[in-house]
């Protein structure tokens, strides 16, 4: 069984979203953890968890979803964190990407999501983009637990961030020539460190890349760490299923 910890299955990017899921059960991709990202998209995330039984969801605001953020949606986070299939506060972070951004309020918020996350014992998913020594400094200062969604740092840095506390999410990327960065990575750091991931609609995998990205498509993924790794595909699954069920509580009820 795989799990994708990590994307964006809402009816804005796919219009048939029964489908995505009988293909995921297909493929062996058993449990998908949906992220929200900003006040519509959360709501959906409540939507779909009820739902469907393969669906999760980590519910919390991006940081380049902040224009229009309401202080009212902490206590929406509050109010939600208990449901039993909301297994994560995410997708939250830093993204220093846009020059326009404003650092402060995103820091702002990104702190008071962590104190949420802190209060409930609840695991985070951070989105970090050109961000990744400000998120680190931030985390370092809580005592939290989850994944560094998409990571992009060095050999180095992935074991600081595992140091305190932190699994790395692995997608697409690693399928592409160009990735050498995150195969350094994957290759150096033990599979007990990493987490499956697809960020659908986005990042989509070799073979499929330019098209519209899929849970269904985890296995492509572990492929590939298999590879670089020199182990079964089987144990890639394993693994990472493990590695998710000792973040993210699948079973309470
Ligand atoms: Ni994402």
């Amino acid at each position: 069984m795989f799990i994708d910890t990590h994307c964006h299955v809402f009816s804005e990017y796919y219009d048939n979203i029964d489908e995505v899921v009988n293909q995921c059960k297909k493929n062996n991709v058993n449990r998908i953890i949906v992220n929200g990202c900003d006040i519509n998209s959360n709501k959906e995330v409540l939507e779909l968890v009820n739902k469907y039984d393969v669906i999760y969801g980590a519910i919390g605001f991006h940081p380049t979803e902040l224009d229009d953020f309401k202080d009212e949606y902490f206590e929406f986070l509050e109010n939600n964190i208990s449901n039993p299939k909301i297994v994560a506060i995410g997708e939250i972070g830093l993204d220093y990407y846009y020059d326009n951004t404003d650092k402060d309020k995103q820091k702002e918020i990104f702190k008071r999501q962590l104190d949420i996350a802190n209060k409930y014992n609840k695991p985070i998913i951070v989105h970090s983009r050109n961000s990744i020594q400000d998120t680190y400094n931030i985390l370092k200062e809580y005592n939290l637990f989850g994944s560094i969604h998409c990571f992009s740092g060095s050999v180095e840095m992935a074991r600081e961030f595992i140091k305190i506390g932190y699994k790395l999410g692995i997608g697409g990327i690693i399928t592409y020539k160009n990735a050498k960065n995150i195969r350094e990575v994957v290759k150096n750091i033990d599979l007990s460190h990493i987490l499956l991931e697809t960020d659908s609609p986005y990042l989509t995998p070799v073979p499929y890349r330019g098209k519209s990205n899929s849970p269904e498509y985890i296995p492509l993924i572990a492929n590939t760490i298999a590879d670089i790794k020199n182990i079964s595909i089987n144990d890639v699954s394993e693994v990472t299923t493990a590695n998710a069920e000792e973040i993210f509580d699948f079973f309470s009820k």
